[in-house]
């Protein structure tokens, strides 16, 4: 499978915010840990399309990060708020297990590509796997 890296990178859902006029802090706060894992794969991202230097150390940083906040997800949207503005749909809380376990999904592969990238031409594959995880959660309980 090809794919572009800036198609990889909307499939990860890294081209949206939608913060403003957001009031509660619950909701900023799961948001602003999606904007970290976003964020994280950027880096992952703007290298694999060689804007910036090929570095293993940022990669696994950046895995790092998206290991320990996916790890937070669950927690982050334990309580059922929706207000105006947010894109999370109100299955999530039909399906806490489905959700929490695709949580998990992205925090293990994450997790395990830890060390594992050791050329540029790493980089691709990976995007697609970690697009694969952000996608399947976000299609069916992100707006
Ligand atoms: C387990 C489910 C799940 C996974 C996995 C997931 N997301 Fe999300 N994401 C959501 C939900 C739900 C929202 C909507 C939150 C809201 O608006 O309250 C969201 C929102 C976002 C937003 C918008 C945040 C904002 O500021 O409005 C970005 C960016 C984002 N996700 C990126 C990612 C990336 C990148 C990945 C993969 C590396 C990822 N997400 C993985 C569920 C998930």
């Amino acid at each position: 499978m090809k794919y572009r890296i800036a198609t990889l990178l909307i499939a990860a859902g890294t081209a949206a915010f939608a913060h403003t006029g957001i009031k509660n802090e619950e909701v900023l706060a799961r948001m602003d840990g999606m904007s970290a894992i976003a964020d994280a794969v950027k880096v992952i991202g703007t290298m694999a399309k060689g804007e910036t230097a090929f570095d293993a150390e940022a990669v696994d940083a950046a895995l790092s990060e998206i290991e320990a906040r996916a790890g937070e997800i669950p927690v982050r949207f334990e309580t059922e708020i929706i207000p105006e503005k947010s894109e999370a749909l109100p299955v999530i809380w039909d399906n806490t297990e489905d959700f929490g376990d695709k949580a998990r999904a992205l925090e293990t592969l994450a997790a395990e590509r830890i060390g594992s990238v050791q050329a540029a031409d790493d980089l691709r594959p990976l995007m697609a796997d970690i697009a694969g995880a952000c996608k399947a959660c976000h299609s069916e309980y992100r707006e």
